[in-house]
């Protein structure tokens, strides 16, 4: 029987995850999160992780949701464990009428149909006639195991082989028809693309996506709606970046299907696109399912500020404590495909990094650049202000925001001149580079960073400056921070905070930027702790959580040393085996999640 994908939703949302596995596991609180030791391996140091909506073992890999876990610890099957949770939940098991068997059935039959095809085009690219695709594919940086994860494919230069290959393996024409497939006038709607299969949440094949060779318009044909297939309701990559964002990756909307497939490439393996439209509600509803705070790309140009309007303005309603939104800008003219080809991951982790709170974005947008000179625009973008923030539907964060808007507008307007200070070299330090000026689109992130040697200097320049910032953690962070490769200045100003902290008796921020004065490192302290090329994270501020900061250094940490990352998790284990301290131990388990949110295969999740 196959139970609606509503109804399994609604067990799932109905079953406190960490009160289930709570009954058989002991776990405490870590973050937002719970961990415990693991109950399907033996373990006595915990790598056992209870999400919202999922579990995750870093010891043994065990892995699934609610349903998975009660088939596992139970040995039941699918069905009965279904039942076991409506029943505490509350839910009757829906009785499937003829009419919805039919329909299930039909839907069946036409993923089936679509599996068929993918399997054909997959099989297209590997073959003699597919060589252009393939070439053009490898041509775009993308590799052999790239392809083959997320099942792309070649149409075939004509029309006319599909139809055959789908009616000899048993469709008819209506069945056909209602792949999206092939058109009404019978033939294909695919010829001469390269073929992007598009899942959902379950990685079940849903419709296609297809890109021409080179130029050549359109650029991409997406297959049209279907009673499987809606495009407001999909995100492309979203079974993979399931997966990878329960492991600890960053949950990130970018805007194309060749940007989710070279980020998974460069390890972002959360990332995620709409379909060729902005963003709907339908979709933010679907990532704050896997995300409190998702990221939200745009170009750094005026039509990207455009576009993060519109989507902050989509999510406002919505807007709660535990829901939000962080907006990345992309250096202007790049996508993070072009992105990372340019630069590498560390090139992409730093515009991650730069990547600002709606909150802190809003004004901004709102202000679309207008100079605020007379009271009559002033009064206006008052209005707009406390507009804005009404429309939020959670009083509380109304409130807050609405007081916040305003200190930014009295401070803003109390200083705003007709001629703006150019900024100087040491921004950070006087906090006065804030964008607020009459011209152009709104920034809030990236500045263009030249290539990829500049990409990786500027991610361990701003490892730097959360060491700076946050001294009472170097004894975590200096094991890292010693083994980065910095230029000569950085590497003084590492060097001397080092030796500071062996001596000094108050570990505060304030205290080892003035030591570092003294020591006269005042120019490369600022540059460390400049706003640009990219404007430093959040975590850099003095009341931001230990579990942030260390996050934050973790992930820009890891994309620096991808490649070392193994040999990393071997010599920690080596050290816990050892009988190394508490330390050693959370490295390890750090060491493994950033592992984790890098290279783990799509996860074998146990779904219907
Ligand atoms: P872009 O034009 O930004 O292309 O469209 P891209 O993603 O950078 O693609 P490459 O790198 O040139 O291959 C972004 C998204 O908009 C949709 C697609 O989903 C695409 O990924 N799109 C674009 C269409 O649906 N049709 C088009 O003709 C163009
Ligand atoms: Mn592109």
């Amino acid at each position: 029987m196959a139970l609606p994908d509503q109804f399994l939703d609604e067990v799932r949302a109905r079953t406190p995850l960490a009160a289930l596995v709570g009954r058989r596991v002991r776990l405490t609180k870590s973050g937002r999160n719970w961990k415990g030791c693991c109950p399907f391996h033996n373990e006595k140091t915990p790598s056992f992780y209870v999400y919202e909506d999922g579990y995750h073992c870093f010891g043994c890999g065990a892995h699934g949701n609610a349903i998975g876990f009660v088939m596992q610890t139970q040995g039941s099957g699918f069905i009965e464990a279904v039942t076991a949770l409506a029943g505490e939940a509350g839910l009757e098991m829906p009785r499937l009428g003829p009419d919805q068997m039919a329909a299930q059935a039909r839907s069946d039959g036409v993923q089936e149909v679509l599996g068929r095809a993918e399997a054909e085009f997959r099989r297209l690219l590997g073959a003699p006639a597919g060589r252009r695709a393939l070439d053009y594919l490898t041509g775009r940086g993308l590799t052999g195991q790239t392809i083959e994860r997320f099942g792309l494919g070649w149409s075939g230069e004509g029309r006319g082989s599909l139809v055959s290959v789908l009616r000899a393996a048993g469709a008819d024409d209506a069945l056909l028809a209602e792949t999206g497939l092939v058109q009404p006038d019978g033939r294909e709607l695919f010829f001469n693309r390269v073929m992007f299969p598009i899942r959902d949440r379950g990685g079940r094949i849903i419709s296609f996506g297809g890109r021409i060779l080179g130029d050549g318009v359109p650029k991409y044909v997406n297959g049209p709606e279907t009673a499987l297939f809606s495009k407001r309701r999909s995100l492309y990559g979203l079974d993979l970046a399931r997966a990878a964002v329960r492991g600890g990756a960053e949950l990130v909307v970018a805007e194309g299907y060749m940007d989710v497939i070279a980020l998974h490439q460069a390890g972002f393996a959360g990332a995620v696109a709409p379909l060729g439209t902005a963003l709907t509600e339908e979709q933010m509803a679907e990532l704050w399912r896997l995300s409190p705070v998702p990221v939200l790309c745009f170009d750094g140009d005026a039509a990207g500020a455009r576009a993060a309007l519109r989507a902050v303005n989509l999510a406002l309603p919505h807007l709660t404590p535990e829901q939000s939104l962080r907006l990345a800008s992309l250096p202007n003219g790049q996508d993070p495909d072009s992105l990372v080809r340019a630069q590498g991951p560390a090139g992409f982790a730093a515009v991650l990094a730069a990547a600002r709170p709606v909150s802190d974005v809003l004004f901004d947008l709102l202000r679309q650049g207008q100079p605020l000179a007379g009271p009559e625009q002033r009064a206006a973008f008052r209005e707009r202000l406390a507009e804005a923030a009404g429309r939020i539907g959670h009083k509380g964060l109304a409130a807050e925001y609405r007081r916040s808007l305003l200190e930014r507008f009295f401070t803003e307007t109390r200083t705003a001149r007709p001629t703006r200070m150019v900024p100087g070299p040491r921004g950070a330090q006087t906090g006065g580079t804030r964008d607020g000026g009459a011209r152009g689109p709104v920034r809030f992130g990236a500045r263009p960073v030249p290539d990829e040697a500049a990409g990786r200097a500027e991610c361990a320049r701003i490892l730097s400056a959360i060491a700076l910032s946050h001294p009472a953690l170097l004894h975590q962070l200096e094991d890292g921070w010693v083994r980065i490769a910095l230029d000569a200045g950085l590497a003084q100003v590492r060097d001397a905070t080092l030796a500071w902290f062996n001596d000094a008796q108050e570990l505060d921020s304030a205290g080892l930027i003035t030591h570092l004065t003294k020591l006269g490192l005042e120019e490369d302290v600022a540059r460390v702790l400049s706003r640009s090329p990219h404007p430093l994270p959040a975590c850099v501020a003095p009341d931001a959580q230990p579990v942030e900061v260390l996050a934050a250094w973790h992930h820009l940490f890891q994309m620096l040393h991808r490649d070392r990352l193994e040999a990393d998790i071997a010599a920690a284990r080596r050290d816990v085996a050892a009988g190394a301290d508490g330390l050693a131990q959370e490295r390890l388990v750090r060491l493994r999640e950033a592992a984790a949110a890098i290279w783990r295969e799509p996860g074998e999740e146990i779904e219907s």
